[in-house]
């Protein structure tokens, strides 16, 4: 028995040791925490639980049997974030480059799969480099079982990636498929192919930096949700993050006491529109006074900044925000920050997180750059986000809702809930000066009759009444009660039911 006992502590801190101390010297050198130390940080203190750490590939090509590692580059299993289970899978870099063999696949399928069936969210931790080389087809299965559970776990539990390291070929795909993907800032990369091939096969010169690197991904190509200083400031906020979700579509968001006044007054936001319409200010601002603490979690801030989104508490319950940004191209709706929006209006309606919608929209982008770009088709993803949305939804309009962008915004004919407006708001199909322009054509040539033309139009749409009269907003309400208005209307919403047609799943414009 002694014996039995001492083999399996023995055994144990071989699997801990990973790599050895030399790679974890090497790693810690990078400024980059172990594969253990990333979950110790990620998880309640002591509620980690290790699956699988004996687990070995059975490869033996390539002098592969030599160099087997018990827990064979990746760390699994589950613990608890403020309390709530998740399943967790954190990569080795110190063994094998963290690279994916066919066991290691069969262990992150195994918490892929118990994460699905308990209904609780996993997170991915990514350092790796790709594909096991020396395993060949065993591993391209590995990553087609990995992904295949990706695919059945979407919008049933959140999934959230963070790459932490080197995130090459394979490896890319899974967080393609997540919810979420956070990088580390100088640490990490993640592209398809690596720069040595992208020499060979176009003859390009690039760093992984400038191939894969945050300032790609978090700041153009929109593939990354945010990213972060270090590794400490990335896991931290993923804890934070999923205080905001539910654990999976079939409970509801966590609700939290909330110490903030429900009816919170705030006069500060009777003076946030400025009076003359081409003046930005910060939807920031709205945003952060009618929180429940001025607290708001929020996703891609450094990507089309012209739309904000993010979570939120109101009274205790979680919220999705989508806001349009005047202070960025005065909040325009244009390809990038309609995916962007679309995908986060269909995050939320998948877990049953209302959406709060603040708008101050230009209309959609003009230009033969953004037409090309596929504009329709883009911005036909946030109408279709919206409209099929069956969580309670309240919009707020600030000031402009014109055009196309008025409706695709929760307006109330694609079945907005509450649906209110400010004294401020302009809703009309476009601005006076371009609609006079148009309807006055023939009168181009006399100025002063065309600022009387403006005028009447603006007397006229430039203001909700026209809106509230016909129905379309239900309410003009005071800036200053605008968290409390929207409190009401959600503990109005609990028992919302709204079922869409029976279909096998739709055709959204991909
Ligand atoms: C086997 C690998 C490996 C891999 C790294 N290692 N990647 N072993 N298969 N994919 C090993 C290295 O041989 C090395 O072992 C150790 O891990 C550390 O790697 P280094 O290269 O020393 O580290 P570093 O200099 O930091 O470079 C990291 C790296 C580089 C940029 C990720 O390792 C790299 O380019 N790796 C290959 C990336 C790649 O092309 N992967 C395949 C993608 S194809 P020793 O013992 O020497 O220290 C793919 C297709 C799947 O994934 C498609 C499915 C859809």
């Amino acid at each position: 028995m002694q014996n039995n006992l001492a083999e399996l502590h023995k055994r144990r801190e071989q699997a801990r040791a990973g790599g050895g101390a030399k790679r974890i010297a090497a790693q810690h050198a990078k400024g980059k925490l172990t594969a253990r130390e990333r979950l110790d940080i990620l998880l309640d203190e002591g509620s980690f639980e290790e699956f699988d750490m004996f687990v070995e590939h059975r490869s033996h090509d390539f002098g592969m049997e030599k160099q087997r590692v018990p827990g064979d580059g990746v760390v699994t299993g589950w613990g608890t974030v403020n309390g709530r289970v998740i399943y967790v899978f954190s990569k080795d870099f110190t063994v094998i480059g963290g690279s994916l063999s066919k066991a290691q696949a069969e262990k992150i399928v195994k918490v892929q799969e118990m994460a699905a069936r308990n209904g609780a969210p996993i997170v991915g931790l990514f350092d790796a480099g790709g594909a096991r080389i020396q395993e060949g087809v065993d591993s391209l299965a590995g990553y087609a079982d990995i992904f295949l559970q990706n695919v059945l776990s979407s919008g049933v539990i959140p999934q959230i990636s963070v790459i932490m390291g080197p995130c090459a070929g394979g490896d890319v795909y899974s967080p393609a498929m997540t919810d979420f993907i956070f990088m580390v800032k100088d640490t990490s990369y993640m592209y398809v192919t690596g720069p040595d091939v992208v020499k060979t096969v176009i003859n390009e010169d690039v760093s992984h930096e400038d191939l894969g690197g945050y300032r790609v991904h978090a700041l153009k190509s929109g593939v990354a949700d945010g990213a972060y200083e270090n590794d400490l400031e990335a896991l931290t906020q993923v804890r934070r993050l999923i205080d905001f979700l539910p654990s999976s579509n079939r409970q509801a968001p966590p609700v939290r006491e909330s110490f903030d006044i429900p009816d919170r007054d705030e006069r500060s936001l009777d003076t946030l529109v400025p009076a003359n319409p081409n003046k930005p200010y910060n939807m920031k601002e709205l945003i952060l006074k009618v929180s429940d603490e001025a607290d708001f979690f929020e996703i891609s801030p450094d990507y089309a900044k012209n739309i904000i989104i993010g979570f939120a508490r109101m009274d205790g319950e979680p919220v999705g925000i989508v806001a349009n940004q005047p202070q960025v191209l005065a909040g325009v709706l244009d390809i990038d920050s309609s995916r962007k929006a679309a995908r986060f209006v269909r995050f939320c309606d998948a877990f049953g997180i209302p959406i709060i919608t603040l708008v101050d929209v230009p209309g959609f982008m003009p230009g033969t750059k953004q037409e090309q770009g596929g504009l329709i088709k883009h911005g036909a993803k946030l109408l279709f986000a919206y409209a099929e949305a069956t969580v309670p939804k309240i919009t707020v309009i600030t000031r402009k809702a014109y055009g196309g962008a008025f409706d695709v915004m929760s307006s109330k004919n694609i079945r907005g809930d509450f649906n209110y407006a400010w004294p401020t708001a302009e809703i009309a199909v476009m601005g006076p000066k371009q609609a006079v322009e148009i309807i006055f054509r023939n009168e181009l040539g006399d100025p002063e009759k065309l600022a009387a033309r403006e005028a009447e139009y603006k007397a006229h749409f430039a203001s909700p009444f026209v809106a509230a009269s016909r129905g379309y907003i239900d309410d003009i309400i005071m800036p200053h009660g605008t968290r409390r208005r929207i409190v009401r209307a959600l503990k109005s919403l609990k028992g919302k039911e709204l079922k869409n047609p029976w279909k096998k799943h739709d055709n959204i414009p991909l």
